[in-house]
């Protein structure tokens, strides 16, 4: 009979297979394999990407239960990413977890993949899983206790969550409520970083480029164009145009039509521009998070999602927590990308709340938090 409770979880949305098993809350592995087929088109290729998922999710849910040391026979549960996403990738990871659900005679908990980002502060992976992570090895994990404000930032996402207790009937649930204070009006931070960097010639997916770029160069060489919009929510489309329009001046004044012919004319032209750009990205989302925590009185915050990983944003949050005091949370590096450690926390709350998922619920695509 078992005697604890031994989650799968499986995230697939978008072109990271992932699996990762947690024990009464404790993670103990979380396998991811990346997909580098999208690299030469720039950008993710839905199709392509389901059928890598498909290729990559035996062996990577294969080595979960590997890494964790245990059998299929020894889980209570699966828990699986349902959306948002892409529909074809979403589609592999949910049809994979409700066989396996089925075959095993045991119950699904779907998960919300923007929900995951922000309860990947809750991962609590084990001292076994910690030593062998490089990026979690000498790492203090810290959990925020609620309320929290969580900017979750990636690809397709930009929002300010307010995370608080879920009291329903008198109960307090273990799943917090998720309330979305403010949020992307038109295109992601981590988009205009993408799109930014392609006009750069940098390589998919351009966030992490920008980032290293951007130490060699001089922030305030290039100013850009920052939104003016009410209220806590984003926009990073007129950024984007500024960007371009910023190239397009200066190809002119240099008679070139091209990024390396400019680059060849201007001495450490991409690295400014990267310095310019996150800059500018960290300050338009530092401001909204300032005004929320300061109107709303929240101690605490934190910030999720695969912008998460940038280093500029990283040093904001730290600055933001000392200058204004207050408490800041940011995930070690492999719990900011996709990854299923995240699905294993948020799915770990949902099964000890009773929710379960019926083997009839199918992915979305699209949805709010
Ligand atoms: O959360 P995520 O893995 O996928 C989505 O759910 O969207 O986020 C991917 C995004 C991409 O836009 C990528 O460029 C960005 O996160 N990203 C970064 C960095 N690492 C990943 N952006 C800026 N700096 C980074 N170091």
């Amino acid at each position: 009979m078992k005697t604890d409770t031994t989650i799968l979880a499986i995230e697939s949305s978008c072109d990271d297979t992932s699996a990762a098993v947690i024990r009464d809350g404790i993670l103990l592995s979380n396998v991811t394999a990346s997909q580098k087929v999208h690299e030469e088109y720039g950008g993710v290729v839905p199709e392509l990407a389901s059928r890598a998922h498909q290729q990559n999710i035996v062996p990577v849910v294969d080595t979960a239960l590997k890494r964790a040391g245990i059998g299929r026979e020894d889980l209570s549960a699966i828990a699986f990413t349902r959306g948002p996403g892409l529909l074809g990738s979403l589609l592999v990871g949910t049809s994979f977890a409700k066989g396996l659900a089925l075959s095993l005679h045991i119950p699904l908990v779907d998960v919300n993949h923007l929900q995951g980002h922000v309860l990947a502060h809750f991962v609590e992976p084990s001292a076994e899983l910690k030593a062998a992570t490089p990026s979690m090895a000498n790492v203090e994990i810290k959990h925020p206790t609620l309320p929290f404000l969580c900017l979750l930032v990636s690809g397709g996402n930009s929002q300010i969550v307010l995370v608080e207790e879920n009291r329903i009937d008198g109960a307090t649930k273990h799943l917090p409520k998720m309330t979305i204070l403010g949020q992307t009006i038109d295109d992601a931070a981590g988009e205009a970083f993408d799109k930014c960097a392609k006009v750069l010639g940098l390589p998919y997916p351009g966030g992490p480029h920008i980032d290293r770029l951007a130490k060699l160069g001089n922030p305030d060489a290039y100013p850009l164009a920052k939104p003016n919009i009410a209220g806590y929510d984003y926009s990073f489309s007129g950024l984007k145009t500024s960007f371009l329009y910023t190239l397009r001046d200066l190809m002119r004044e240099h008679g070139v039509s091209d990024i390396d012919s400019l680059a060849a004319a201007i001495p450490n032209l991409r690295e400014d521009l990267c310095a310019s750009l996150q800059t500018t990205v960290i300050d338009i989302l530092m401001k909204k998070l300032k005004k929320a925590a300061n109107d709303l009185h929240i101690a605490s915050v934190a910030v999720a999602g695969g912008v998460s990983a940038n280093s500029g944003l990283r040093q904001a949050f730290i600055d933001f927590g000392k200058r204004y005091r207050k408490q800041v949370f940011i995930p070690p590096f492999s719990f900011t990308t996709d990854n299923a450690a995240m699905i294993a926390a948020a799915g770990y709350f949902k099964y000890l709340d009773g929710e379960f998922c019926p083997l009839e619920e199918v992915p979305f695509a699209k949805t709010k938090i």
